[in-house]
């Protein structure tokens, strides 16, 4: 029988946590831009983020926890057949309870249903946590570039993964529990 209890492990995922995936809203955007800040990504900042909430190639996505703050987001967009991976970043305090697996999962299958075939995205090659993360979702390393990166400097890991449909059927816990967002 299936587990339903709170901190239930999700198969697909392997969530250890129940915060819920949604879609991102304009009243998450000053804390999605803080999170990225924080974490040392580049951020688009609100103002474009707005714009973007309204493109429908765009996979915008963020984890909330009881108190609906933002605990984790994922940004990205659908180019033609790629889904283009800008950022995925969780709040310190709430990383490895799954919730970046739980974001790029529901990505992959959002992605798959606007067509999407393949994922890409860059990151840094010292950036451990992220690569093992990608690496544990099927991405493989596919290229790089040298002295892409700046304080502090650092080569680009270009990561990509195919997307099937299986990740078009998974259901993800939570998400679309609000489709207004
Ligand atoms: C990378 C990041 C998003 C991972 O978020 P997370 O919610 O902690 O990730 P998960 O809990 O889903 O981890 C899934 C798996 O990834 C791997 N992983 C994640 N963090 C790791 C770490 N610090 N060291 C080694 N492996 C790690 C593990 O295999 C982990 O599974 P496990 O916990 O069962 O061992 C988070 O560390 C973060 O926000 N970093 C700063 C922002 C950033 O660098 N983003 C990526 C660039 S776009």
């Amino acid at each position: 029988m299936k587990d339903e209890s709170p901190d239930a492990t999700d198969a697909f995922t392997n969530a250890k946590t129940d915060a819920g995936i949604q879609r991102m809203g304009e009243s998450d955007l000053t804390q999605v831009v803080k999170l990225e800040e924080d974490c040392g990504l580049n951020s688009r900042g609100v103002e474009s983020y707005r714009r973007l909430l309204s493109d429908p190639h765009a996979v915008l996505l963020v984890a909330v926890n009881a108190e609906r703050e933002v605990i984790g987001l994922l940004s990205a967009t659908v180019v033609v057949d790629e889904l283009q991976i800008d950022n995925v970043a969780v709040v310190e305090s709430w990383r490895r309870r799954g919730i970046a697996s739980k974001l790029l999962a529901a990505g992959l299958q959002d992605a798959a249903r606007k067509g999407a075939r393949q994922a890409v995205l860059e990151l840094r090659s010292a950036n451990a946590a992220a690569r093992a993360l990608y690496q544990r979702h099927a991405f493989v390393v596919t290229g790089n570039r040298p002295n892409y990166y700046r304080n502090p400097p650092d080569q680009a890991l270009i990561m990509s993964c195919q997307i099937g449909p299986s990740h078009a059927k998974h259901p993800i816990k939570n998400f679309e529990a609000d489709p207004k967002r």
